[in-house]
């Protein structure tokens, strides 16, 4: 895969790969945002390094991919459409210790992440991305026959309800297997996080069958590890991946932003 303007070094066969070539500090060109997408589509999650982005920057590179969400509480006061991502020696968890899509529990999720990190403990604090395109692929004939019929129901409360569990939270429906609205390709759609049973099957059915899916998705050979330093950058297509943030650094700290970019309703329209 060669592209115009950048260079992408694949970081396993599967998924995952370096961008070089470009500097996100800076404004971007109708050429270079088109190499980025296509390199997101190659690759389901790109990472850069030494971008000394600020929130402002941070919300300029989102907004080159759509609309970017917007968290009226947990937003910063200037940039309400960016996060702060911050854990230290007084942290009781952090965002995204369970392996997950972010936002599978609304009916249209997040089309991709961008997440960028200032300070990084000594070591450690690594993310890990799992591409669900080769979960899919890895699935036995009759296995994708069997799936292929079925919805989930993504719940927030999964995620979200042992902060506050008489808080209100979204749930969605969705295809247990998705077709990429870009790619074409075919992949799993439920996740540890957030997908809390499989519609119109008994309990132990739904049970056993994510138990199992759940483990499946989660197979090494599905993966990248991503080892961040200091102003790196990671953006994932939330459509075909899963990610899970290692926590194995407390007490240090670990800070940067992120923002999420809006995923498009009609790639959701057939959702039951
Ligand atoms: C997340 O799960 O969205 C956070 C990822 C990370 O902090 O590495």
């Amino acid at each position: 895969m060669s592209y115009r303007t950048i260079q992408a070094q694949p970081l396993t066969p599967t998924i995952g790969a370096e961008i070089t070539g470009v500097d996100l500090t800076r404004p971007l060109s109708e050429e270079q945002v088109a190499d980025l997408r296509q390199a997101i589509s190659d690759h389901q999650v790109i990472f850069f390094r030494d971008q000394p982005l600020d929130p402002a920057s941070l919300k300029r590179v989102g907004l080159y991919f759509g609309e970017l969400q917007i968290h009226a509480l947990k937003g910063l006061p200037d940039h309400p459409e960016v996060r702060k991502l911050h854990a230290d020696s007084n942290s009781k968890h952090v965002a995204g210790e369970e392996w997950h899509t972010d936002m599978s529990c609304i009916p249209v999720p997040p089309m991709g992440s961008i997440l960028y990190l200032h300070t990084l403990p000594p070591m450690g604090g690594d993310t890990v991305f799992a591409s669900m395109y080769a979960a899919y692929d890895a699935l036995s004939e009759p296995m994708k026959a069997y799936l292929e019929k079925l919805t989930a129901t993504h719940d927030g409360k999964l995620a979200f309800g042992r902060f506050d569990p008489e808080g209100k939270y979204p749930t969605a429906v969705h295809p247990v297997i998705r077709t990429h609205p870009a790619t074409g390709r075919k992949l799993l759609f439920v996740n540890r996080g957030f997908t809390s049973h499989i519609n119109g099957v008994p309990k132990d059915e739904s049970d056993a069958i994510l138990a199992y899916l759940f483990k499946h998705a989660e197979n090494a050979y599905f993966q990248v590890r991503f080892r961040w330093t200091p102003h790196a950058v990671a953006f994932w297509d939330n459509r075909c991946t899963q990610h899970l943030a290692v926590w194995d650094y407390y007490p240090h700290e670990r800070s940067g932003y992120r923002v999420q970019v809006e995923g498009n309703p009609a790639d959701y329209a057939s959702a039951a």
